[in-house]
This record gives structure tokens, C-alpha cells and sequence, in this order.
């Protein structure tokens, strides 16, 4: 069978969204509808913009989206990762410096800023900036003009920055780490993208959009189907890597697994080994899920049942002991619940 044809999230797709060219976001669950609608209307304006969210929730493509959807979307999009870059050497990065400016300045040479001029300038994570090249930023972000290292003369830019981080920047401040004043100026429009686990809707239509877009596959690839028990696992899973994981868990199994039918135990280890910190927030995804306290008491009876017959090699009176548990009660909690060898569901 060939593979279906690519789905493409093309201009305006989405409830909510109309009017936004929402190309390459998957989901619709509320928590990402509610950034898209955000990010719709500022998209119309020239503020600044602080995108804050766990990493690989999808803060650069939202930065991108807003670009994108902007009256400087023919202008450029120039994106610095302020994370990635010495601080001796961001300063330049930033503004540029001029011939001699420091040791090894041996010509002249444009800052990320003047780039930007008519675009967008994106600030990539943010937090992780020194203190003295804030005082610089901020002044440069509050005129809009600036000076290269090394040089007199002021340069004035139109630009509209957009700035993110995974940090937590309010705490930063508290620790005397990140400048209230700088805060302040970059987050007039905050966006926070939730983490996966919690908007848990959006966990199939992006693993659908991932086959269908994503991969770079062979004609006869066909689109894989996970089977009742590997989509319990992936709603469950905590996802600490978010989106990102997501993706390179599809592109993983497209590549490993030969047969279109995916089982728990074609999923990646750490998703089907219980871990320590999935008690506490299992509650809370049983609130964020709306699954109810019978499903949630099923699914936990479930999880220790598999655990401990897979830590005893479905040895039923050692998981029955393991479990402090009647070995026939647990024989006929097998038979109601059809519970199967490999099909270790993690505690959620
Ligand atoms: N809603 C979505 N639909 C489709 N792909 C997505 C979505 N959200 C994120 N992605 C994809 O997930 C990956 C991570 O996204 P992105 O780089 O934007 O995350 P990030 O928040 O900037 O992460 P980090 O903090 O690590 O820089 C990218 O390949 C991106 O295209
Ligand atoms: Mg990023």
C-alpha cells in the first residue's frame, strides 16, 4: 500500500485562527489554540514579544509564525542564540563592532540588529544573558538605536523583537540574575506554550503530522498504526523533551520498526519503564485529561499489575507476591483487564 498522501497544515487551518497562516503547527488543543490566537493578533502589532515554555514546546516556531504573519514578513528574520555565544564575543554578534575595535577586529562588521533592520530580531534564549550586555540590550531595545563595539556613531534600526527562554525569568530576577527593567521591556506580549503532557490532545495529530510531512520516506512507506496499548502509553508519558521527543520518537520508529502495526514494545525504552516522578504528576494529568477516577484507578491497577509480571518474567505467584496480592485474584484480574505479556503500561 502506498502512503497516504502528505497532510500539510496550509494557511489559516484551525479553529480560531482565521486569517493566520498557521503552516507547519500541528494540534488544536486549547492550550495551543490559545498561542495561536495570541500569537494572530500580535502578530499585527510591533510589540515586543517573550515566548516562554520547557524546550522543544515550539517557541521558534511560533517566533517564526509571528514573522511570518507580520507586516515585516518580506523584511528579515534574524534569530541569535544569546545561549550559544561567549558573552565577550555576543556583544559584537549583537551590534556589530568596527575595524580595531578589539584584538583580532580586523575589519569592520554588522551586528544581528542592523541585519534585522525592517525584520524581526529573535532573541533565543534570553536568560542566559551576562548582566553587563543587558544594560547594553536594554537600552538599545528601549531607542531602537545603538552603537557598533569600538564605534561613535549611532545607528538607528526598525525592528520588532521577539525574544524566549526556558528559564524561569521571574526567579532569575529574584536571584539578581536577569534585569526587572529588561524584563519588563521584553515581555509588553508574553506567550507561554504549555508542555505536551499538558495539552495532551495535541499528542496524535502531531504524530500523524510527523508521519505525514516529516519523514523523509520511501514510496512504499506506510503509515504506521499503534495499537490500543502503545496509544495508552504515549497519552500517558510525561514527555519531558515535549514536542521535539515526540518527532524523533516517529522518525525512530519509521526507521526501526518493518511492520505498520506498533506495540508498546517497539516504543523507546524510557517510555515504558515507570519512573520514579510519574506518582505526583499522574494526578495531575488525571484532572488535565478529564479521565475520570474509575478509568484513573483501572489504569493504575493496570500499570502495577504489568510492572510486577514483567519484573518477575510472568511468574504469576512471584507478581502475586510481589504485589502482597491472592495469586488467583490476580489470574482473574489478568482475564478481566486482558493483560498480556509485553504490555507493560507505565504508571501515568
Ligand atoms: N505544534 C507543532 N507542530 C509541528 N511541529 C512542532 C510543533 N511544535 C514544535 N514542533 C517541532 O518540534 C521541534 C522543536 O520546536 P522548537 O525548536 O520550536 O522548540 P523550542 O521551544 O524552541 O525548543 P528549545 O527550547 O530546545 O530551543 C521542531 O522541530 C519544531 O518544528
Ligand atoms: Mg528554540
Amino acid at each position: 500500500m502506498a502512503a497516504t498522501a502528505p497532510k500539510s497544515l496550509g494557511a489559516g487551518e484551525g479553529a480560531g485562527n482565521i486569517g493566520f497562516d498557521r503552516s507547519g503547527i500541528a494540534g488544536e488543543s486549547k492550550g495551543l489554540l490559545k498561542v495561536l490566537d495570541t500569537a494572530r493578533k500580535v502578530a499585527k502589532s510591533d510589540s515586543s514579544v517573550l515566548i516562554t515554555g520547557e524546550s522543544g514546546t515550539g517557541k521558534e516556531l511560533i517566533a517564526r509564525a509571528i514573522h511570518r504573519n507580520s507586516t515585516r514578513r518580506n523584511g528579515p528574520m534574524v534569530i541569535i542564540n544569546c545561549g550559544a555565544i561567549p558573552s565577550e564575543l555576543l556583544e559584537s554578534e549583537l551590534f556589530g563592532h568596527e575595524k580595531g575595535a578589539f584584538t583580532g577586529a580586523h575589519r569592520s562588521r554588522t551586528g544581528r540588529f542592523e541585519i534585522a533592520d525592517n525584520g524581526s530580531l529573535f532573541l533565543d534564549e534570553i536568560g542566559d544573558m551576562s548582566s553587563d550586555l543587558q544594560v547594553k540590550l536594554l537600552r538599545a531595545i528601549q531607542e531602537r538605536k545603538f552603537e557598533r563595539v569600538g564605534g561613535t556613531q549611532t545607528i538607528a534600526v526598525d525592528i520588532r523583537v521577539i525574544s524566549a527562554t526556558n528559564k524561569d525569568l521571574a526567579a532569575a530576577i529574584k536571584e539578581g540574575e536577569f534585569r526587572e527593567d529588561l524584563y519588563y521591556r521584553l515581555n509588553v506580549i508574553p506567550i507561554h506554550i504549555l508542555p505536551l503532557r499538558e495539552r495532551r490532545d495535541d499528542i496524535f495529530p502531531l504524530t500523524d503530522y510527523f508521519q505525514n510531512n516529516l519523514l523523509d520516506r520511501s514510496t512504499d512507506y506506510q503509515i504506521k498504526q499503534f495499537s490500543d496499548q502503545a496509544k495508552q502509553v504515549l497519552t500517558h508519558y510525561e514527555w519531558p523533551g515535549n514536542i521535539r521527543e515526540l518527532e524523533n520518537m516517529v522518525e525512530r520508529i519509521s526507521v526501526l520498526v518493518e511492520e505498520v502495526d506498533i506495540q508498546v514494545h517497539d516504543l523507546p525504552e524510557c517510555m515504558i519503564t515507570p519512573s520514579s516522578h510519574h506518582t505526583s504528576s499522574s494526578v495531575s494529568s488525571v484532572f488535565n485529561n478529564g479521565i475520570g477516577f474509575n478509568e484513573a484507578v483501572d489504569q493504575y491497577q493496570r500499570s502495577l499489575i504489568s510492572h510486577a509480571l514483567n519484573e518477575s518474567g510472568w511468574v504469576k505467584a512471584r507478581a502475586a507476591e510481589m504485589l502482597k496480592m491472592n495469586r488467583t485474584t490476580l489470574v482473574e484480574k489478568l482475564k478481566k483487564m486482558h493483560i498480556k505479556p509485553e504490555m507493560e503500561t507505565p504508571i501515568f
